[in-house]
């Protein structure tokens, strides 16, 4: 994306070379958020991004953690409400849940079911999509409680790691590396 907003977003992402294992380039998108007025600019991008790819949003959902940054600001912003994805044993209540893959093992993914009424348009809300097992699981878990994920928007892709291809719905990203 081509818009000095970004830009500035992007000078902030500090790399971390060999964290959190050797090999890893980590994009440390905390620096960003220590800048109030870029970090106001990012939102800004996000709030127009699910205006123009989702206009019919209801709910936002942000997975836990990074994507919790992120997504309540934008849904305060759209007048809608937002949702977690946590992971396992953290939420009340009546839940459903899903597995997902991971460098090492897996881990589960879980909902509030009252959260969610069937067909709901759902934006799922991620600082970052790397092998994509994370949105697809997301994605996955929003299907089963019967909404409609019309969008998944992360801030960073990156793109050697072809995780767009695992995400059957729409995806944006903000930066590419
Ligand atoms: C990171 C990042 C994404 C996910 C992307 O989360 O915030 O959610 O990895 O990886 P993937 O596309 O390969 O699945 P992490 O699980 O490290 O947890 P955090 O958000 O709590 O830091
Ligand atoms: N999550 C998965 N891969 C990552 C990376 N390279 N940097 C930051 N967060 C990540
Ligand atoms: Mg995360």
């Amino acid at each position: 994306m081509t818009d000095s907003r970004i830009e500035r977003v992007k000078s902030l992402i500090k790399d971390h070379p060999d964290f959190p294992k050797p090999g890893i380039l980590f994009r440390d998108i905390f620096p960003v958020l220590r800048n109030p007025a870029v970090f106001q600019e990012l939102l800004d991008v996000m709030v127009e991004q699910v205006k123009a790819k989702a206009p019919n949003v209801e709910l936002i959902v942000g997975l836990e953690s990074r994507g919790f940054l992120f997504g309540p600001s934008i849904a305060l912003k759209l007048n809608c409400g937002f949702a977690p994805v946590r992971k396992k044993g953290k939420l009340p209540g009546e839940k459903e849940s899903v597995a997902y893959a991971l460098e090492y093992g897996t881990d589960i993914f879980e909902v509030q079911k009252e959260a969610f009424k069937p067909g709901q348009s759902v934006v799922i809300v991620d600082d970052l999509l790397a092998t994509g097992g994370t949105m697809k699981a997301a994605c996955e878990l929003i299907q089963k409680v019967g909404a409609n994920v019309v969008e998944c928007l992360v801030v960073i892709e990156l793109t050697d790691l072809k995780g767009r291809d695992k995400v059957t719905k729409p995806c944006t990203s903000l930066i590419t590396y």
